[in-house]
């Protein structure tokens, strides 16, 4: 049973020197999730080394419109982003993954200060030398953080003039009440002339969407996979991922793409303390990406705090940038 697992594993990290808090609330929360019915695990565990690297090579692939079509908004919208976000700026990129977008938005931008956020240690200790090497101007910070605590960052960033930035859709793994709260937490982050750059994948017809989550390459299937590593070396389980298939599809009911891992024969997997029997055909639930309406982002924005926002889309209108102001009226150094 999964609970007598969790127990077992925090009364072990009591007595001797284990894994840090971190890894044990993660492991407990993971044993919690594969107990559940349906069984599931919580996307941001799709993120080791490995994972973020395979994620990074999913936004070139050519199925995955989201990176590309979000890139190409923001270049032909940099004047407008420009004269809105003004200057002098403290990026706080949430979910900063290997830095690619914070190199191009700092570029565009040229912040006084950067803060990558990321739940993964190791692509941290990547963002700052990458960074660094290419700014050596201001000032490069790493914080690891799971977005779903509360979001604390050291005394030495600057409060005034913070623009989050949360590119990509990432907002979309979050259940809609979580992404409200999530974005709630965003804007506590940020003073009264605070902004927020966000990147959202816009409901569309499901053939792109169904594309973009199976490329034919397979290397969102070898990304989807890596989780059971990653979880492997967390709880000490023996899940084998060549056990296990690639799922993903569009649930229109919720408007989110889907991702499982669905066992291809029957499969036991045990860990200390416990374990689960799968049979074949069982999924495992990795990850949901919900897929919004601008009025729907608009409504969310609002009800987490921010005042004003404007969106801009591409041509087929399959992606959303949006700028958010914790103010009401456009902060200084912005104009219409
Ligand atoms: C980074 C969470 C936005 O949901 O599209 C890519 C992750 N999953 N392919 C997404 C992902 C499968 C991605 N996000």
């Amino acid at each position: 049973m999964a609970p007598s697992g969790v127990y077992t594993l925090r009364a072990d990290t009591d007595r001797t020197p284990g894994p840090s808090t971190a890894a044990m609330d993660a492991a407990a929360e993971i044993l919690r999730d594969l107990g559940r019915d349906p069984p599931r695990l919580s996307p941001k565990f799709l993120y080791d080394a490995r994972g973020s690297a395979l994620f990074e090579a999913i936004t070139a692939l050519p199925e995955y419109y989201l990176t590309r079509t979000e890139a190409d908004i923001l270049s032909s919208r940099v004047d407008d982003i420009r004269k809105r976000v003004g200057q002098g700026r403290t990026v706080i990129d949430l979910g900063a993954g290997t830095g690619a977008k914070a190199i191009t938005l700092c570029r565009l931008i040229r912040p006084v200060c950067y803060v990558a956020v990321d739940i993964a240690p190791e692509v941290l200790k990547v963002v700052s030398t990458r960074l660094g090497d290419l700014f050596p101007d201001f000032p490069i910070h790493v914080v690891a953080a799971d977005l779903c605590d509360r979001i604390a960052l050291p005394r030495e960033i600057p409060r005034a003039r913070r623009l989050a930035f949360y590119p990509g859709s990432s907002l979309g793994n979050f259940d809609p009440p979580e992404a409200e709260a999530l974005l709630s937490r965003v804007r506590g982050v940020l003073g009264e002339d605070g902004v927020l750059l966000m990147g959202i994948d816009l409901v569309k017809d499901v053939v792109p969407l169904e594309a973009a989550y199976n490329d034919v390459a397979g290397v969102t299937a070898a990304f989807n996979l890596n989780i059971l590593g990653h979880i492997n070396g967390l709880v000490g389980s023996n899940f084998d991922s060549r056990d296990w298939r690639h799922r993903a599809f569009f649930n229109g009911d919720r408007s989110r793409m889907e991702m499982h891992l669905e066992a291809a024969v029957d499969v036991k997997v045990r860990w200390p303390g416990g374990g689960r029997d799968f049979s074949r055909g069982e999924r495992i639930h990795t990850e949901s990406s919900y897929k919004y309406r601008i009025e729907d982002v608009e409504t969310m924005l609002g009800r987490a705090g921010f005042g004003f926002s404007v969106n801009w889309t591409d041509e087929r209108g399959w992606f959303a940038v949006f700028l958010a102001s914790v103010d009401p009226v456009w902060p200084a150094g912005g104009g219409e």
